[in-house]
Formats: structure tokens, C-alpha cells, sequence
């Protein structure tokens, strides 16, 4: 029998971003979020949606999805975040950078859930990292949050969209065979950066940008807390040294990902591959609205992934994984590439997604 679920009523803030974009069009007819308050900065308040993403000098409109503007939002107006009614509202989904987000999120948490693409909370002890599917158990920290902070809400951040790809290749990587080393190179898409600044066409055409504020300690931290365990009310990192270099490169959307893992016993990639397809089988995620049909995929084509085909797999919310083969520098290696859309799943329908989950497990 069907399952039938109230209408939960959501605002978006950061609306008119990149991120904020995605937002507009995951919950685009979402049989159970209902879009009831958009907001952004000071420069858009009190415009109509169309009218804040419109450039006030050429007139050209600032959409840059695929999918044409939803027409539920397209007169809605963006307000300040100052006009945000908590009271009115049963979920709240942020994507503001982080210095915005520290005040902002804190504030609206205190009365209803907050569900964040930014870095704003991720490092604090009472806070889970939360990938839908990979780390579900770590949901147990929001009521610990709670009662520390005495909200009413919580703050659950997603991770920064490299570390997504990396974290749900890895979860069965290191549940299977054990993991202690992960090298890892790579190539993130131009939207990554978002509106602004973004990237300058100048800077990146015909080039590859090989550093990104940060974005090295972000994933190596969050990938351990992700994969950690969570016992007596915090999470203990999964024992795991990473190493990277983040890169930015002329690609539209999604990061690729080259990955060289060191497991606890020797594996071949067949046994990885099949380790692979069975979590993804299994995952916990299925069936839910924003979930993809294949979670994992693993392609043979030793040409795959690319992020021309593989961005479109299941919406963006599967991560493609490729070019699996032993490493012959590790005792005990496994080298793969991987592809994760940074704007379907890495963020704003990953953030659905895991509204979804948090939706089923009663905590909105
Ligand atoms: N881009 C990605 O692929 C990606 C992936 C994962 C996570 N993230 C994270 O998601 C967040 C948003 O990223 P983005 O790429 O969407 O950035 P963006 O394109 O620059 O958009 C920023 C949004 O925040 C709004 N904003 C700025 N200051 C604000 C304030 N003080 N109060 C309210 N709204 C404010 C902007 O409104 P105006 O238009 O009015 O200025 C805009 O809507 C960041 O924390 C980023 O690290 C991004």
C-alpha cells in the first residue's frame, strides 16, 4: 500500500544561487515539500524571482540549468532573510556561503530544522556530516544537538561536494576490505565555485586551475567524520589517513575524481566492483523520491566516467565509478576514477534527498 505523507512546507534561502537554483527545480513538484518562502541577500529582497536573477544592465537572465524555471517560483518573491517565518514553516534549506551562514542558520535552527550546503557547522562536534544512504546513523547527533543547544531545530550540514563522491565510494570500500590510506587527485567542475566571485572564463579556458582555497582540509576531514562511528553522543573519525590535490578544470559540471586506496587485505577489482554493486543495491536511501534507480554505478568502458555522459545518469544523483585496477604501489591497492555531480547530488537534490530521509525517520 502507498504511503501517504503531509505536506511539509520549506523555505529555501540562497535562492537565487547556484545552489539555491538546483533548489528551485529538486523540489519542483515534490510530492511532499512544499516551496513556501524563497529568500537571498539584501540585493534581491522584495523582487520577484525572475526579476533577482535578471542582470540589471543587459536584461540577461542568471538560470543556468537545463531544466527551464519552474513556473511556481518564477513571480514569487524573494525576501530577506529577515522576513523568514520559522513559525510557518516545518524545514528550512540553506545555500549561502559559510560566514552568512554561521549567523543565519543558528538563528532559524532554534525553531525548525535547517538542512545546509555549507561548511558553517560541519566541524562542530554535536554535528553530523550527512550523505543519505552512506553515514544514516550518524541522524542520532541532531537529538544531541538539540538538547546541547536547546533548539527546537537542527543544523544538518551536507558535505563539500568533492568529499561526496569520495565518502560513498569509499563506505563500501572500507566496510568490505578495510581501508588506512587514501591518495586522491582532482577535477572539479566551474559551478562548484558558484555566482560568486565563480570562476573568470579568462582564468579557466584552455587552463587547469590546481588549487582551491581549503577544499584540501575540507575533504580530508570530512571524509574521516563521515565514515566514523558514532558511540556515546560523538563521532569518532574512521581511521584513515587522506591526501589530495584539488583542482579546478574547465568542465560545466561535475568532479571526477582519481582515487588510489589502500585496503587492510588484498582485494581484486572484481571483488571491489561486486562489493560495489551490492551496497548500492541495498542502500537504505532506495525508493524515495529523489533517490536514483542505480545509487553506485560501476562502469566497464575504460573510457568512463566523463562528466559530458556521466552527469546525466540518473539525474546526477548516482556516483559513476570507472577504470577500476589493482595499484602496483600500495602493499595492497585499488585505484579507481569516479564522477559525482556536485549540484544534483553533491548538494541541492542530495539536500532533498536527505530531507526525504529525515522525513521518514520522523525528526521533520
Ligand atoms: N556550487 C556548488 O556546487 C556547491 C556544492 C556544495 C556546496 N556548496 C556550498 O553552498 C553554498 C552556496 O554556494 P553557491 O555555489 O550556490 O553560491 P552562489 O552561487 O554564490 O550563491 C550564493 C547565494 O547566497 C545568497 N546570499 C549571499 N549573502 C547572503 C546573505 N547575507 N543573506 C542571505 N543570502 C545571501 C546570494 O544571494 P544574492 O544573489 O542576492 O547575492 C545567493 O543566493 C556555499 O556555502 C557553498 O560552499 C556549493
Amino acid at each position: 500500500m502507498k504511503e501517504i505523507f503531509a505536506m511539509k512546507r520549506v523555505a529555501i534561502i540562497g535562492v537565487t544561487g547556484a545552489v539555491g537554483q538546483e533548489f528551485v527545480v529538486a523540489l519542483n513538484k515534490h510530492p511532499w515539500f512544499e516551496v513556501k518562502q524563497i529568500a537571498a541577500s539584501e540585493r534581491s529582497a522584495n523582487k520577484k524571482f525572475v526579476d533577482a536573477i535578471r542582470d540589471p544592465n543587459s536584461g540577461i537572465l542568471k538560470w543556468h540549468l537545463k531544466e527551464e524555471i519552474p513556473e511556481y517560483v518564477k513571480n514569487m518573491i524573494v525576501e530577506s532573510v529577515d522576513d523568514i517565518k520559522p513559525e510557518n514553516l516545518d524545514l528550512i534549506f540553506t545555500s549561502i556561503e559559510s560566514e552568512a551562514a554561521r549567523e543565519i542558520e543558528g538563528r532559524f535552527a532554534k525553531d525548525v530544522p535547517v538542512i545546509s550546503t555549507s561548511a558553517a557547522y560541519r566541524y562542530e562536534p554535536d554535528v553530523p556530516i550527512l550523505i543519505p544512504g552512506i553515514n544514516d546513523d550518524h541522524v542520532a547527533l541532531l537529538e544531541v544537538q538539540k538538547k546541547n543547544r536547546g533548539w527546537k531545530g537542527f543544523v544538518a550540514p551536507l558535505p563539500n561536494c568533492t568529499t561526496t563522491g569520495l565518502a560513498i565510494t569509499m563506505r563500501p570500500l572500507l566496510d568490505s576490505f578495510g581501508a588506512q590510506k587514501i591518495i586522491m587527485t582532482s577535477m572539479q567542475s566551474m559551478s562548484g565555485a558558484g555566482r560568486s566571485p565563480g570562476v573568470s572564463a579568462l582564468d579557466i579556458t584552455d587552463n587547469i586551475i590546481p588549487y582551491i582555497p581549503k577544499e584540501e582540509d575540507k575533504v580530508r576531514i570530512e571524509t574521516g567524520k563521515i565514515l566514523g562511528k558514532l558511540a556515546d553522543g560523538k563521532i569518532n573519525p574512521a581511521n584513515l589517513k587522506v591526501s589530495c590535490t584539488c583542482t579546478r578544470v574547465p568542465v560545466i559540471d561535475g568532479h571526477t575524481e582519481a582515487v588510489f586506496v589502500e585496503t587492510s587485505k588484498h582485494v581484486d577489482p572484481e571483488t571491489v566492483k561486486k562489493a560495489m554493486q551490492d551496497f548500492s543495491d541495498k542502500v537504505s536511501v532506495s525508493g524515495l523520491p529523489s533517490a536514483p534507480k542505480n545509487y553506485l554505478v560501476v562502469n566497464d568502458d575504460p573510457t568512463r566516467p566523463q562528466p559530458r555522459l556521466d552527469r546525466e545518469v540518473d539525474g546526477g544523483m548516482s556516483t559513476v565509478v570507472g577504470r577500476l585496477r589493482e595499484d602496483t604501489v600500495f602493499e595492497n591497492g585499488i585505484k579507481y576514477v569516479l564522477f559525482s555531480h556536485n549540484e544534483k547530488m553533491g548538494s541541492a537534490k542530495g539536500a532533498v534527498l536527505l530531507a526525504e530521509m529525515l522525513y521518514k525517520k520522523g525528526l521533520i
